[in-house]
C-alpha cells in the first residue's frame, strides 16, 4: 500500500477513535430479580420506569398489561392497550419528531416472537415480525418519531438499544439476571442526541 494511503487509513482511525473515547461510558447497575412476563412489574424495572418515564408524550408499540405510556398498542387484542395493530404499521402511522419517549419491549428473540404469533391466526405476511430486518425497520421508526433528547427504554437479551447509528447516546444499562439458566433482562437507557 502506497504511504500516504497508510497515513490516512492511521488518521481515520485515530480520528474514529478520539470520537469513540468522546462519547459518555453508561453507567452499568445489576439487580437480581425474579421472572416475569411483564416486564414492567419486575421491582428493579418498576423502579427504573418511575425515575425513568412519566408517561406524557411516551409510545410503548409493544404494550402488554402494564404499560405507563400515553400512546399504547399491542398486536394482541386481549393486553391493555389502546390500539392493536402490527408494531411496525403503528410505529409508522406517528407523526416525526413529536414524542418525550418510547419504550421497546417487543419479543426478545426470533423464536419467542414465532411461538407469540404461533395459533393467532394473524395476517403478519406484510411486515414480517420473524425476520431481523423487522426489528430494526421498528428501531428506525422510534428514532424518526422521538424528539431531540427524547428518551429510548429498551428490553432484551442484548444492550444494542436503538443505537448509535440512529443518533442515541446511551445514558444506562441495567442487568436483571434471574438465576438459574434463565437469561438476564437487559434494559438500556437512551436519549436521542440534538444533531444526530
Ligand atoms: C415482552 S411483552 C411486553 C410486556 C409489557 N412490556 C409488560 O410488561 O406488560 C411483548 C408484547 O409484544 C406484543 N407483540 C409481539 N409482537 C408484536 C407485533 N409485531 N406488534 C405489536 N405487538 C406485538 C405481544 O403481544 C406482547 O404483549
Amino acid at each position: 500500500m502506497p504511504r500516504a494511503r497508510i497515513h490516512q487509513t492511521n488518521a481515520a482511525r485515530q480520528a474514529a477513535y478520539r470520537k469513540r473515547k468522546k462519547r459518555p461510558v453508561p453507567k452499568i447497575a445489576r439487580v437480581w430479580s425474579m421472572p416475569n412476563r411483564w416486564t414492567f412489574t419486575i421491582p428493579p424495572i418498576a423502579r427504573l420506569l418511575k425515575q425513568e418515564c412519566n408517561g406524557t408524550g411516551w409510545v410503548d408499540p409493544f404494550a402488554g398489561m402494564k404499560s405507563p405510556a400515553q400512546f399504547t398498542n399491542d398486536l394482541n387484542p386481549a393486553a391493555n392497550a389502546t390500539s392493536h395493530m402490527d408494531a411496525l404499521l403503528f410505529l409508522k402511522s406517528l407523526p416525526s419528531a413529536t414524542y418525550n419517549g418510547v419504550l421497546f419491549d417487543p419479543p426478545y428473540s426470533i423464536t419467542q416472537a414465532r411461538t407469540c404469533y404461533q395459533g393467532r391466526g394473524m395476517n403478519l405476511l406484510n411486515t414480517k415480525p420473524t425476520s431481523m430486518k423487522y426489528w430494526g425497520d421498528c428501531k428506525t421508526e422510534v428514532a424518526r418519531i422521538l424528539k431531540p433528547q427524547g428518551k429510548a427504554i429498551c428490553f432484551g437479551w442484548t444492550s444494542q438499544g436503538i443505537g448509535i447509528n440512529r443518533g442515541f447516546e446511551m445514558h444506562s444499562i441495567l442487568l436483571v439476571p434471574h438465576g438459574g439458566s434463565k437469561n438476564d433482562t437487559i434494559v438500556t437507557v437512551e436519549v436521542k442526541k440534538e444533531n444526530p
